[in-house]
């Protein structure tokens, strides 16, 4: 059984181990993996099965809300689905251009178009894709969103963001949740993810496994350099995995409601699960990685 998390005052309920969808995201559009379609339907099924409740997406993630739509509509009611705004992507002969406009047209494409991808009459949380605190507020966009939450079609507003924008949305209090970065090796958002849940507010990590550190399929340097450099392997004594320790660091985070991991790959979600059903780690083991990573960064 996942351990599970009241999401900030949004009364949801959701597991702590969730699951991001970006790598469904199908050809042409960026990166070198394409999962096939048999695969995408096995795969979102095997997430339900497992028993993760909440799963992200976006509209610029190619086909992706499709495939939900697509393979998980008759089991809609087993989770809760976050989706963004914002979004204008352009299909290209190779890939897919993703850009980000603050603009009411865009904002109610996007849910129209998310819906009907979905196979929704509503989304549970409706997040924007980024944007500064003023611009969403001089172009009216909370108050569209609020519109739609008035009038049925989304239930939760949130934001997903990073510094430098993240610090004025959440001092604005306006939104239900927030999506930001964190894991032990880019642990830069801590306190603002206090910030936030301090103000009541739901927190939904990304990144939380960084992108698999060091045991990555696709090698993310910058990170790796981090997980060298504070000697992390020194700390791991053969009861778990590299990808496993970063990940219930994450967990261990007191505000983390749910880490939306991302992965296609049927192993690493069986470790990812084994890790979840571990929880978090020891307090000394989670003080002693912040004390090396910190030394690391300053
Ligand atoms: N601006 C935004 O709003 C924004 C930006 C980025 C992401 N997101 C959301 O956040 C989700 C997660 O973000 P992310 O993909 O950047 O971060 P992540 O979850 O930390 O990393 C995902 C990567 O980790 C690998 N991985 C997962 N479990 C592993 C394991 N046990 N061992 C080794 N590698 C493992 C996956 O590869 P395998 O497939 O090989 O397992 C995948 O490439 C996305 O799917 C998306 O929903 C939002």
């Amino acid at each position: 059984m996942l351990a599970e998390r009241k999401l900030g005052q949004t009364g949801l309920t959701v597991t702590q181990l969730g699951y991001g969808s970006m790598g469904l995201r199908g050809p042409k559009t960026w990166g070198v993996r394409v999962v096939e379609e048999e695969a995408a339907d096995r795969f979102l099924n095997l997430i339900l099965d497992a028993g993760i409740n909440f799963i992200d997406t976006s509209p610029d993630y190619g086909i992706c809300e499709e495939r939900i739509g697509r393979y998980l509509s008759n089991r809609r009611d087993e989770f809760i689905l976050a989706t963004k705004c914002g979004c204008v992507y352009t299909q290209h002969e190779d890939h897919l251009e993703i850009n980000h406009h603050w603009d009411r047209q865009v904002i109610r494409g996007n849910l129209e178009t998310s819906l009907r991808r979905l196979r929704r009459d509503h989304i549970e949380l409706h997040q924007f894709h980024g944007g500064a605190i003023e611009t969403l507020q001089k172009n009216g966009l909370i108050e569209l969103l609020e519109e739609f939450r008035q009038s049925g079609l989304v239930r939760y507003i949130g934001v997903s963001s990073k510094l430098p924008d993240l610090r004025g949305l959440i001092n604005s209090k306006l939104f239900d949740t927030y999506q930001v970065p964190y894991s032990c090796l880019s642990p830069e958002h801590d306190d603002l993810i206090t910030e936030a849940a301090n103000s009541g507010a739901g927190i939904i990590i990304r990144g939380g496994i960084a992108q698999g550190g060091p045991e990555a399929t696709i090698q993310r340097p910058a990170l790796n350099d981090v997980w060298d450099a504070a000697s992390l392997e020194e700390l791991l004594d053969g009861s778990m995995t590299k990808a496993q320790l970063i990940l219930r660091f994450t967990l261990s985070h007191p505000h983390c409601d749910t880490t939306i991991v991302g992965t296609c790959s049927e192993s690493h979600l069986q470790e990812n699960l084994e890790a979840a059903s571990q929880g978090a780690l020891p307090e000394e083991l989670c003080s002693a990685i912040r004390k090396r990573v910190a030394a690391v960064l300053q």
